[in-house]
């Protein structure tokens, strides 16, 4: 089975944003992964749900927003409206997790937690069954193009036996440095996702690259 490739728009070209969208239409990419910053939670600031809704109107892909900010639940209704399928908020930044991913579900949307590097699986043991996908950060949060994370791998075959074990249907995605490398290594120990800003947008060809990363594990 191919990966699902959700190419990172925080390393598109805001300037040609709709070329962009339409680069990742005409590619073998499924999703769309959308980083929000707050300039609280992380120490960058991207764009938020006008800029998601704006070009969520360019493409009947699967939109996917990670949402890198303080306090999430306020916006969950602005996601809804703005086009997003899949909203992620991190285990950090939630007092009340349960409430925040039966808060996603109940707005009609599939409800994602994510862990920062030093976030350890075993933590989602009592929420693995209530939420639609587990996002392993392989960087610290806030930037694109930084250095892969190698104990992310680890982590990923610790959520597939987590979710194994407890029965769960989450999807488990990756983030952070992703390339056909590392791809190829997360996807063996059971990444169903992968999230990939500058190996794509950098690179010479970004649609083959697309292929490339989808087929890195075979
Ligand atoms: C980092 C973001 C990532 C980022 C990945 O905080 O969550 O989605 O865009 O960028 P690359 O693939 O360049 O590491
Ligand atoms: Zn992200």
């Amino acid at each position: 089975m191919n990966s699902i490739i959700a190419p990172s728009m925080l390393a598109a070209d805001f300037g040609n944003l709709q070329r962009d969208v339409d680069m990742v239409n005409n590619s073998s990419a499924e999703w769309f992964h959308m980083d929000v910053m707050d300039g609280v939670f992380v120490p960058n600031i991207s764009y938020g749900p006008s800029v998601i809704k704006a070009m969520s109107k360019h493409t009947d892909k699967f939109i996917d927003a990670h949402l890198m900010i303080v306090n999430p639940d306020r916006y969950i209704d602005d996601y809804k409206n703005a086009g997003v399928h899949n909203l992620t908020f991190h285990y950090e930044a939630c007092d009340h997790l349960h409430r925040s991913m039966q808060a996603i579900r109940n707005a009609g949307m599939q409800a994602g937690v994510a862990l920062n590097p030093h976030t350890p699986v075993h933590l989602l043991e009592d929420i693995i069954q209530d939420v639609d996908l587990v996002l392993i950060m392989s960087v610290n949060p806030g930037f694109g193009g930084q250095k892969f994370i190698e104990n992310a791998i680890s982590k990923v075959a610790q959520t597939k036996d987590l979710i194994i074990q407890k029965n769960s249907s989450a999807k488990i995605e990756v983030d952070g440095g992703v390339n056909t490398e590392t791809g190829k290594k997360l996807v063996n120990a059971g990444a169903d996702v992968l999230v990939a800003g500058s190996f794509v947008f950098k690179s010479e060809n970004p649609t083959e690259t697309i292929d490339k990363l989808r087929n890195c594990a075979h």
